[in-house]
């Protein structure tokens, strides 16, 4: 398998400045060096500068949580790609469950901001996720593929290459909840279907998929095996510099 294990972390709204540098201090001393598992960290847009700076030279790479999908102009409160390009992002997480639920984000919205990513020459993190009422319903499968092929709509051959999945079931996330292996598997191998039908086999082969909702120390081994889980995108594990680390230590040992 040609693909490399992902660890990202998502910070969401926590730490000021100065708590975020701690962090990213820690995380350069432990894990600075790691070279065979791709590393991310996602501070909020406040931190973004100084944290940058702290992971400049080391292995591990900047993201933000969110951006708007115009380049500029009237839009009071927003953050444009250039500006996380220049404050040394790769990544942008884009769609995430609580920006779809509390910020009214949607498949189309989530689709230009992709679209803006990928344009701008950055890598989009793109969350999909079904809620608990939609898993008991039975239709898990139908809401990530709209959410899937929603997301990518005129995304090219060549764009979906600098994509990333993150399968976040929403009612694991921040809950303790966490899908079995096999359930996150189901999933996952579904997306890269999904993929395949849209792009082909070999293309689909290379995205990586990456896991999310409570996923920590304890259960990342065991996800980690799944053939096609590719990763995390971690949330409240990643706010610790030790168990982050052993997280990356894990993708390491898969
Ligand atoms: P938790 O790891 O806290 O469940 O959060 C997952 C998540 O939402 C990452 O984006």
């Amino acid at each position: 398998m040609s693909r490399r294990y992902f660890i990202a972390g998502n910070w969401k709204m926590n730490k000021t400045p100065s708590q975020a540098a701690a962090l990213a201090e820690a995380l350069v001393k432990n894990i600075g060096g790691v070279t065979k598992v791709d590393v991310a960290v996602c501070p909020t847009f406040t931190s973004l500068d100084v944290v940058g700076k702290i992971v400049k030279n080391s292995n591990i790479k900047l993201g933000a949580q969110n951006m708007h999908f115009e380049a500029s102009g009237a839009y009071t409160g927003e953050i444009a790609a250039d500006m996380l390009l220049e404050l040394g992002c790769e990544y942008v997480i884009l769609g995430h469950s609580e920006r779809r639920q509390y910020f009214a984000e949607t498949d189309e919205t989530v689709n230009k901001k992709t679209c803006a990513a990928i344009n701008a020459g950055l890598k989009p993190i793109v969350c999909v996720g079904e809620t608990l009422a939609q898993r008991e319903e039975g239709v898990t499968m139908k809401v990530i593929e709209t959410q899937v092929k929603g997301a990518l709509e005129g995304v090219c051959d060549k764009g979906i290459k600098s994509v990333v999945i993150a399968y976040e079931p929403v009612w694991a996330i921040g809950t303790g909840k966490t899908a079995t292996p096999a359930m996150a598997e189901e999933v996952h191998a579904f997306i890269r279907k999904t993929l395949a039908d849209k792009y082909g086999e070999e293309i689909a082969e290379g995205v990586q998929i990456l896991y999310g909702g409570s996923m920590k120390p304890e259960n990342a081994p065991e996800l980690l095996a799944q053939k096609d889980i590719d990763g995390g995108l971690i949330g409240g594990a990643a706010l610790k510099a030790e168990s982050f680390t052993d997280l990356v230590q894990a993708a390491l040992n898969a």
